[in-house]
């Protein structure tokens, strides 16, 4: 895990989808960079700029500095891009006939970075970018090549197992929470069924924290197969009660009893995309109990604007971690918060298993004291 050497030009990715807190974390790596005399490098577009270089009129990577890094710690976004296409372990090519295969390009990756002078590669993503990251650093091993990598956790779904949360997870319920708040008084004007679909591809994080935050009356996430008909039954004895109206909430990634997920699409080299449970959900919804339904997707304006205090400070501290680490010889491991501090875990073991919703957990139970209906 340890591996004394000095360093002296680090670079910083960011991969997957964005998460508000990732400008938080470049300017902290960039600012404790450069107080200790190193040289940063943000390479564009994750992995793509390095790979690609001609496609970029930057050559795929910039020199970030003090100034560069000026004012971002509150913005949404990424300043170098980010992606969740192109993956370097399983890059997608098209051969002449049309048709799509996938090469590993670590090996070319590690010889472009070090080919710019880097000696370390810190990578800021969720699940599947710290998978890559951890894969490059096996590759730096075993061919002996001494690029040191330092993994940062992020995704607004806090679905990381080895670290309590990941910034982007607060900005993310909180606007989820202001926009579910407002549904309410439409629902109950119209006397309406309102479901909501947020993000939450394996994990029902989002959807739980919102919707027992702002007294949603049912709650559907992956970690429970959902019965649409004890969620109607839930609807019916609130009409039966006077009370003409509910709000549902939904993960992307729940699904039904002996159902699959609800896949938008698919292609090569990445995660298939969800999308469009929520609709489904309300069409079957208004068959069961006759009441109109209607679907909210709110998506990826879950992963836009502005972070929360929270995910400021959490992406400022994952930064200076991360720069800390590099300076006390740390290789192959990952930032992690567990408070009141953050600790270092291998990137293996940060990849080992995804943290899902306890489903006996305090929350879902108290959840089911407020009458909640998660479908089961
Ligand atoms: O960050 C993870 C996530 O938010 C998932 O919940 C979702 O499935 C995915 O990103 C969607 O990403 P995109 O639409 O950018 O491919």
């Amino acid at each position: 895990m340890s591996r004394n050497g000095p360093t002296e030009t680090i670079a910083i990715a960011t991969g997957g989808g964005d998460a508000p807190g990732l400008n938080a974390v470049i300017k902290a790596v960039t600012l404790g960079a450069r107080r200790r005399g190193w040289r940063v490098l943000g390479l564009k577009d994750a992995f793509n700029g390095i790979l690609n270089p001609d496609d970029y009129p930057d050559g795929g990577s910039i020199e970030l500095d003090e100034n560069t890094v000026r004012y971002i710690g509150h913005q949404g976004g990424t300043i170098i891009g980010t992606t969740n296409r192109g993956n370097p372990t399983a890059y997608p090519v098209q051969a002449d006939d049309g048709s799509w295969s996938t090469v590993d390009r670590t090996d070319e990756l590690i010889d472009r970075l070090q080919a710019l002078g880097v000696d370390a590669l810190i990578s800021v993503g969720g699940d599947g970018s710290l998978e890559i990251a951890h894969h490059i650093h096996q590759r730096s091993l075993e061919t002996g090549r001494g690029l040191r990598v330092i993994g940062v956790p992020k995704t607004i779904d806090n679905d990381l197992d080895q670290t309590t949360s990941t910034f982007g997870f607060d900005t993310a319920v909180s606007f989820a929470t202001e926009a579910i708040d407002r549904l309410f008084s439409t629902a109950a004007s119209h006397g309406r069924v309102m479901v909501v679909e947020v993000m939450g591809r394996y994990a029902g994080w989002i959807a739980l924290h919102c919707g027992v935050a702002t007294g949603a009356h049912g709650i559907l996430i992956p970690e429970i197969p959902y019965r649409l008909e004890r969620v109607a039954d839930m609807i019916r004895q609130r009409r039966a009660a006077g009370r003409d109206y509910a709000i549902v909430v939904v993960a992307e990634g729940a699904a039904p009893v002996d159902g699959e997920i609800t896949v938008a699409s698919r292609s090569l080299g990445r995660a298939e995309r969800l999308g469009g449970v929520g609709e489904k959900v309300a069409n079957e919804l208004e068959r069961l109990t006759e009441m109109e339904s209607r679907s909210v997707v709110l998506g990826h304006l879950l992963r836009g604007g502005t972070p929360t205090s929270t995910d400021r400070l959490l992406g400022l501290r994952f930064g200076g971690a991360a720069i800390r680490a590099l300076e006390q010889g740390y290789d192959g491991v990952m930032v992690a918060l567990a408070p009141p501090t953050v600790r270092y875990v291998s990137l293996i073991e940060a990849t080992r298993a995804l943290k899902t919703v306890p489903v006996f957990g305090d929350t879902v139970l108290t959840a089911r004291d407020l009458g909640v209906c998660f479908g089961d």
